[in-house]
C-alpha cells in the first residue's frame, strides 16, 4: 500500500483543472440501468469509486468502455440485479442501483452498507421512499431484498432530513412509476440536478429541479441519453482551501463557482482574496519574503445541506483554521462522527478540542505546524491531512491513501503541478 509524502511550507502558484464530480458520476452511472441501450457520459472522473460503480454495472450484465473521460455504457442485457457485499462494503453509494433496478425489473438485492468512518449512515429513508411507491423490502442475510408488490405507483414522500442519495434513489424509481410522485424535503445538491437533467434527457418528466419539492410524472418508456457530469465542487473547494493553507495564488478551472458560494464567502471572511470569472475561481493568500503565508482570521462554520456549507469540505476547512489567528468553531450537523481527522491534525501540532458536534480550533502560528506521520481515515479527512501537510513545515507522511483515491483524480500530480512537493511512495 502506498503513502503520500509531503514536504510542506511551499506556497502554491498556478492552475488546476477540476475533474467531473464523483457524487454526480455515481448516480448517473447507476441511472444507465433504467432503460436498455447505449449511454454516453462525458467528464467521468477515473476514481476508485467510479471504477467500483462500473464493476457493479458489469456484474449485472452491462458492457462499458472508457475513452479519456468519456464512458460508454451499454445496458441492453441485464443478467443480474444484485449488488454483492464485496463491492458495497467498499462504497456505500452502491445502494444507488436499487432505484433504477426497481424501475426497470421490479426487483433488486443489495447488500446493506455497514457503518462507515463518518457515522451510522442508515438507508431507512431510501426504503421508506420505495415503500410509498409500492415496494416491499426485507432484510435477509445482510441483504436488502426489494420487490415491487404489484405495480410501481406514484406516491407522497417527505424526508425527515434532505438525503442526497435517498432523493436520487427514489427519483430513479419514481420516473417509471404509474402516476405522480411528490418528494418533499428533497435534497437540492447540484448532483441531484445533474441526475434530473439526465433523467429528463432519457424521457422522464420531473418538475422542481433545484428546489426541495420534486414532482415526478411517471412514464412507461425511457431511452438512453448522452450527458456531461458537472464539475466536482468538493475537489475544487479542497484546492482553494489548500491555497489558503500554504499561501500563494491558485486558480481552479473547469469549475462551477456558483456551486462554491458558501465556501468562497468563508474564505473571503478569513481574509483571502477570491476572484471568480466564468468557470474559473482564483484564491490568493499573500506570503512574506520567507514564503510564510499571511495570518488568516478565524471563521466559524456550520455544515448544512446545499446551498449551505458542505460537510464534505468541513475537514479541509478545519485544516485551514489550524493556522488562523483566533478561535474557530466548526459545527458538524450532517454526520455524527465526522471528526476523525482531529486526532491526526493534532499530531501536526494543531490545537483542537471537540465538544459534542462542534470542534473548537485555536489557531497557531504557521511555524508551530510541523509535519508528522499521519493516517487517513476517510475520504475527506484524507484531503484535510494533505492540506495540513502542505501548510506545515517539514515532512508529513500520510498512510492509507486508498481513501483519497476514492474521490480525488490525480491529486498528487495536480498539486505537484502548482509547486507542491508531494510524492506517492511505497509504505
Ligand atoms: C451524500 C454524498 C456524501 C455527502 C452527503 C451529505 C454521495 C455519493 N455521497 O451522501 O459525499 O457527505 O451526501 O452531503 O452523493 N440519513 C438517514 N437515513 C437515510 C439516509 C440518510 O438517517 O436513509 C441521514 C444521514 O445519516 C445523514 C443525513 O441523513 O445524517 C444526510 O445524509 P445523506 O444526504 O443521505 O448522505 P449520502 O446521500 O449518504
Amino acid at each position: 500500500m502506498d503513502k503520500l509524502r509531503i514536504n510542506g511550507g511551499r506556497p502554491l502558484y498556478g492552475s488546476i483543472p477540476v475533474s467531473g464530480a464523483k457524487n454526480a458520476a455515481l448516480p448517473l452511472l447507476a441511472a444507465t440501468l433504467l432503460a436498455p441501450g447505449t449511454y454516453i457520459l462525458h467528464n467521468v472522473p477515473n476514481l476508485r469509486d467510479t471504477r467500483t460503480m462500473l464493476k457493479l454495472l458489469q456484474i449485472m450484465g452491462a458492457v462499458w468502455e472508457r475513452d479519456g473521460s468519456t464512458v460508454k455504457v451499454n445496458t441492453t442485457t441485464l443478467t443480474g440485479a444484485e449488488a454483492p457485499y464485496d463491492l458495497v462494503k467498499t462504497m456505500r453509494a452502491s445502494v444507488l442501483v436499487l432505484g433504477p433496478l426497481l424501475g426497470r425489473t421490479g426487483t433488486a438485492r443489495v447488500s446493506l452498507p455497514g457503518g462507515c468512518a463518518i457515522g451510522a449512515r442508515p438507508i431507512d429513508y431510501h426504503l421508506l421512499g420505495f415503500q410509498a411507491l409500492g415496494v416491499v423490502s426485507a432484510m435477509t442475510g445482510g441483504y436488502v431484498e426489494a420487490r415491487v408488490q404489484s405495480e410501481l405507483t406514484g406516491g407522497m414522500i417527505c424526508f425527515d432530513i434532505p438525503s442526497v442519495t435517498a432523493t436520487e434513489n427514489v427519483l430513479m424509481a419514481a420516473v417509471k412509476a404509474k402516476g405522480t410522485t411528490v418528494i418533499q424535503n428533497a435534497a437540492k445538491e447540484p448532483e441531484v440536478g445533474n441526475l434530473i437533467d439526465m433523467l429528463e434527457a432519457m424521457g422522464a418528466r420531473i418538475e422542481g429541479k433545484d428546489s426541495d419539492c420534486l414532482t415526478v410524472h411517471g412514464v412507461q418508456e425511457l431511452h438512453p441519453a448522452e450527458i456531461s457530469i458537472i464539475p466536482d465542487r468538493i475537489e475544487a473547494g479542497s484546492y482553494l482551501i489548500a491555497a489558503g493553507a500554504a499561501g500563494g495564488s491558485l486558480e481552479v478551472t473547469n469549475c462551477e463557482p456558483a456551486h462554491l458560494a458558501a465556501l468562497i464567502e468563508k474564505l473571503r471572511a478569513a481574509g483571502m482574496e477570491m476572484t471568480v470569472q466564468g468557470n474559473r475561481c482564483t484564491a490568493f493568500c499573500p506570503v512574506d519574503s520567507q514564503g510564510i503565508p499571511c495570518p488568516l482570521r478565524a471563521v466559524n462554520i456550520t455544515t448544512m445541506p446545499y446551498p449551505g456549507f458542505p460537510t464534505d469540505l468541513q475537514a479541509q476547512f478545519m485544516a485551514l483554521m489550524t493556522r488562523s489567528s483566533g478561535v474557530s468553531i466548526i459545527h458538524e450537523t450532517i454526520f455524527e462522527n465526522r471528526f476523525m481527522h482531529v486526532a491526526e491534525l493534532r499530531r501536526l501540532g494543531a490545537e483542537i478540542a471537540i465538544d459534542g458536534g462542534s470542534a473548537v480550533v485555536t489557531g497557531i502560528s504557521r511555524e508551530r505546524l510541523i509535519g508528522a506521520p499521519v493516517m487517513a481515515t476517510d475520504l475527506r479527512a484524507s484531503a484535510s491531512l494533505v492540506i495540513a501537510g502542505l501548510a506545515a513545515s517539514g515532512t508529513t507522511e500520510i498512510s492509507r491513501i486508498y481513501h483519497l483515491e476514492r474521490g480525488y483524480e490525480n491529486m498528487a500530480e495536480k498539486l505537484r503541478h502548482v509547486g507542491a512537493a508531494i510524492e506517492q511512495v511505497p509504505d
